[in-house]
């Protein structure tokens, strides 16, 4: 597949909720000229240029590293598995394992993300705006800074490098330039564990649902807003914790939006975890924490009455909260692989009430 500059993808987003294409050329512009300064988060202003290496080929962009497999199917950013080449040269192996090279010091036998974006001037579809290569420049470098520091902040996985690589003209893709941010790899997106909870009869915990919420409370204190937070940019990773992916959108906090991530994903969890089985129909209601937050956020604050406590979430992404257990009063004739499951014991509380929620 093709893949499209970073600013396409800018439009793409603007365009769904509604803007006309002149007020899409505007804000994108605004946002590249830095006047939506917010809290003066730095990489949102000024974020620092890495490296650009040159390459014979797109292949020879990662050296040492070797492509494995695709890991995502976006269209602007395409995401990768890569590992130790085992034909790398001794200097580009040395460089991967010590470091000192792209790359902070990586595990031989391990596989890593790579996510390789598109440095292109771009024409919208219908020919009416079109953006330099330099928009692009500047939100692939402000993704790399925001992805950085998400991963230094236990928000998103772990970042080993990032960099810029031109092509040379000739190969495929010659000519152009592309951005790389290397990362730990994650194990699974929310949205597709919510798939298999869904086709499993699995059980999408009330500590699951407060992690997939209490990670925008801690990128809250990093200073950022995620402004693309659907559940397919919510990660769980290998050891089971909720990280964010895709830095792509992302704001400083706005005076009057602190509970508003919050609230938007609860509403998108909510919305989905009702048609898992064990939710469906309104069943186990208490243990739909996403719900209660909504609405104890709509509710506001009234003295003596319960209210959401802004912080109270974070705690729950340092907690492994998958694997999901199954469905404890799962309908046997649900079951679609026919056998026999025996019920579980609530063993690790994940299902308790919440003690988010202060009286
Ligand atoms: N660190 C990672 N480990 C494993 N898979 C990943 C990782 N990062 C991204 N992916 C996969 O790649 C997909 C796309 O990644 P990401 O959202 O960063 O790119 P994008 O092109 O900006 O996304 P979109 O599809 O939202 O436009 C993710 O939804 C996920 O499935
Ligand atoms: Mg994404």
């Amino acid at each position: 597949m093709e893949i499209q500059p970073f600013v396409a993808k800018q439009y793409a987003f603007l365009e769904k909720q509604g803007l006309a294409p002149k007020e899409i050329e505007k804000s994108i512009h605004e946002r590249f000229a830095s006047k939506e300064k917010g809290a003066g988060v730095a990489c949102l202003v000024t974020p620092p240029k890495p490296v650009t290496i040159q390459a014979d080929t797109l292949a020879d962009c990662h050296p040492g590293l070797k492509e494995l497999s695709r890991l995502g199917h976006g269209a602007f950013g395409e995401v990768v598995a890569v590992g130790l080449d085992p034909n790398a040269t001794d200097a580009d192996r040395r460089r991967v394992i010590l470091g000192g090279g792209l790359y902070s010091p990586l595990d031989p036998g391990r596989t890593y993300a790579l996510k390789q974006l598109l440095l292109d001037d771009w024409v919208a579809a219908d020919g009416t705006v079109s953006f330099s290569a330099a928009v692009s420049d500047w939100g692939i470098q402000s993704e790399m800074c925001v992805a950085r520091e998400a991963g230094k902040g236990a928000v998103g996985p772990e970042v080993f490098g990032t960099w810029f690589c031109s092509v040379a003209s000739g190969a495929n893709f010659g000519g152009r330039d592309f951005g790389f941010i290397l990362m730990d790899r994650v194990r699974t997106t929310f949205g597709d564990a919510i798939d298999e909870a869904r086709s499993h009869d699995l059980v999408v915990t009330a500590d699951a649902q407060r992690a997939v919420m209490g990670i925008h409370e801690r990128f809250y204190q990093l200073g950022y807003f995620h402004d693309d937070a659907h559940l397919y940019n919510h990660a769980i990773d290998l050891q089971g914790r909720i990280r964010l992916l895709d830095f792509g959108f992302v704001r400083p906090w706005l005076i009057g939006w602190k509970e508003r991530a919050v609230r938007l994903v609860a509403r998108e969890l909510s919305d989905e975890i009702e048609w898992t089985p064990y939710y469906r129909l309104g069943r186990h209601g208490k243990d739909n924490v996403a719900e209660e937050v909504i609405e104890l956020i709509d509710r506001g604050s009234i003295p003596f009455r319960k209210v959401y406590k802004w912080g109270t979430m974070a705690p729950f992404t340092e907690k492994s909260v998958y694997s999901f257990p199954p469905n404890p009063d799962a309908d046997e004739a649900f079951s679609d692989s026919g056998n026999h499951r025996e019920k579980v014991e609530d063993t690790d509380g994940d299902i308790q009430p919440a003690n988010l929620l202060q009286a």
